[in-house]
């Protein structure tokens, strides 16, 4: 496995990039940022991560990492929630070479965010199955078995009550609705309660910005499920890009 990475997290409002060190699953240098295009169609976007390797500096030899807010399936891009739709039957291997002039390695961005608690944070050295949820504009999940991911589960898209989960409990929506604390709580118990009878995880990693604020909403959950909140807060995604590029360098 390369000891060094890049990855690059394409959000809704920024395309973040950084290179890694991946013994210690920190940024060698400092993140670049580039406001997401808009429209955000696959060839903007494409472009976006070409700025974000050139400004990085990034050579060749280097593995590049790619997490996507949507499931990759063998490369290609069967739904998209948050961004344009245009991306939809996208082969994302054959855009990227196109743009970039190299192979990357692209996954979703809850996987990435999963892999990253993974192998550094939060769930390290956990036995089991840990489910990573990441609350922002939609709800992410990645699903780890003894340190194996099982990739592209979309547990923000459950259908809870007649609506799909993300559209009530998401962070997004938190702002979006003006909700309280407690209020949005509350939303989050439902929709944890539903995936802890589900699955029996062992462990919840709660990740995405408005994990920050974990004391404000993780006391009022009650599960039987140890719940933790991620450790890699904004780097998660960027992390376990660079470490999925470098373990399929191999
Ligand atoms: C997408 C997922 C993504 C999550 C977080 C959901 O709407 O369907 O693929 O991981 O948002 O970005």
């Amino acid at each position: 496995m390369a000891s060094v990475a890049c990855g690059i997290d394409i959000g809704g409002s920024g395309v973040k990039g950084a290179v890694v060190d991946l013994v210690t699953g920190e940024f060698i240098g400092d993140r670049v940022r580039i406001d997401t295009p808009k429209p955000a169609t696959p060839d903007a976007v494409a472009e976006t991560c070409k700025a974000v390797l050139e400004q990085l500096g990034v050579g060749p030899g280097t593995p590049v990492g790619i997490a996507f807010p949507a499931p990759i399936i063998h490369g290609v891009v069967p739904f998209m929630a948050n961004l344009d739709q245009s991306w939809v039957g996208i082969d994302v291997n054959e855009l990227m070479q196109r743009h970039l002039g190299r192979p990357v390695t692209p996954l979703n961005d809850a996987d990435a965010a999963g892999l990253a608690e993974v192998a550094f944070g939060a769930a390290k050295g956990v036995e089991g199955t840990v489910i990573v949820t990441t609350l922002g504009t939609g709800i992410g999940s990645a699903v780890v078995v003894d340190g194996t991911l099982v990739p592209n589960t979309e547990l923000g898209h459950l259908e809870i009550d007649g609506h799909d989960a993300e559209s009530q409990a998401s962070a997004g929506q938190k702002t979006l609705q003006g909700l309280s604390w407690e209020e949005w709580a509350g939303r989050l118990q439902r929709y944890y309660s539903h995936v802890e009878m589900l699955f029996s995880p062992d462990l919840f990693v709660v990740g995405g910005g408005v994990s920050k604020n974990h004391a404000k909403f993780m006391p009022l959950l009650h599960l039987r499920t140890r719940m933790v909140p991620a450790q890699l807060f904004n780097t998660a995604g960027i992390v376990g890009a660079a470490y999925q590029a470098s373990r399929k360098a191999e």
